[in-house]
């Protein structure tokens, strides 16, 4: 058996034809919609991240503010920057790209950020919120994810879902969404002893570790006709690789993401959607 290609580029197209509407939308109630972003450090990866996330921007008519902070930056420095975004009243979304170099700390600086423009879902108000069914600010990701499964109407209801990940831009935030939706979830990570078992046993896995050098998630751990989303992205031997090789799991999965082209792409339109969400929130604030 051979699967269907989850195609994240298609399905990221569709949510940024209706983000474009919206934004036009907002426009004409006098509202233009913009997304400050920073990055600290000269990380390549990261710049690349940021670059794509101006770039969907710009195609759905979104504003951007760039601050690309030395590496060396103190949370002091870091702070003020979000304080005064916070304040700024044309400012809707604010976007801190992490990692952060060391001497940054990722919750003292995503805390801060007021949750209405937390256009990434990590602040305790809207993670809190989530737990609880009612956030309007969902991390990027997990909610892309979400989409796919919505796209291809796959339903969730009583389906064993293993999560290989436990953080708090993917696992956590997937985790309430996925039990939202009636999903049984098992949270897995480095420590989970009986990992191979589990996702034999799994309806749907969503794995997302990041380094192929110490696992990879073969087609010989999932049974026929799983659905599997690989959420990783990593270099490895000179190659943008995720969790699973997407020609291998296909013999054998129902639904599979490809890396690159899969996950990512939804990342990035979810942040578009979050954006305009954060946008018409400040005009039910008075801006
Ligand atoms: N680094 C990797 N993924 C993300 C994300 O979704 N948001 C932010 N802010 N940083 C990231």
């Amino acid at each position: 058996m051979t699967g269907v290609k989850i195609d994240g580029r298609i399905i990221a197209q569709t949510v940024k034809d209706r983000v474009k509407k919206a934004v036009e939308e907002l426009k004409s109630q006098g509202i233009n919609p913009c997304l400050a972003t920073i990055l600290v450090g000269d990380d390549t990866a990261s710049a690349t991240y940021v670059k794509n996330k101006h770039k969907a921007c710009e195609e759905v008519g979104i504003i951007t503010r760039d601050h690309k902070l030395d590496v060396n930056t103190t949370q002091t420095q870091l702070n003020d920057i979000i304080e005064n975004l916070n304040k700024d009243t044309t400012t809707h979304g604010i976007l801190v790209q992490l990692p952060l170099p060391k001497q940054l700390d990722e919750f003292t600086t995503t805390s801060r950020i007021s949750p209405l423009k937390d256009v990434d879902g990590l602040t305790p108000h809207n993670v809190g919120l989530l737990a609880m069914k009612k956030a309007a600010l969902v991390a990027c990701t997990p909610s892309g994810i979400i989409e796919m499964f919505e796209f291809h109407k796959i339903n969730l209801e009583g389906k064993n879902v293993v999560l290989i990940n436990r953080g708090n831009l993917v696992g956590k935030p997937l985790y309430h969404l996925l039990l939202e939706k009636n999903a049984t979830v098992i949270t897995c990570h480095s420590r989970t002893r009986n990992l191979t078992e589990l996702c034999q046993l799994a309806d749907i896995i969503i794995s997302a570790v990041g380094n192929r050098a110490k696992f990879t998630l073969t087609s010989d751990m999932i049974k026929e006709g799983a659905i599997v989303i690989d959420v990783a992205i990593s270099r490895y031997q000179d190659k943008l690789v995720g969790d699973t090789d997407f020609e291998d799991i296909i013999q054998k999965a129902s639904f599979a993401t490809p890396v690159p082209g899969g996950v990512g792409p939804m990342t990035v339109a979810m942040l578009l959607k979050n954006t305009i969400t954060a946008a018409s929130l400040s005009d039910q604030i008075g801006r």
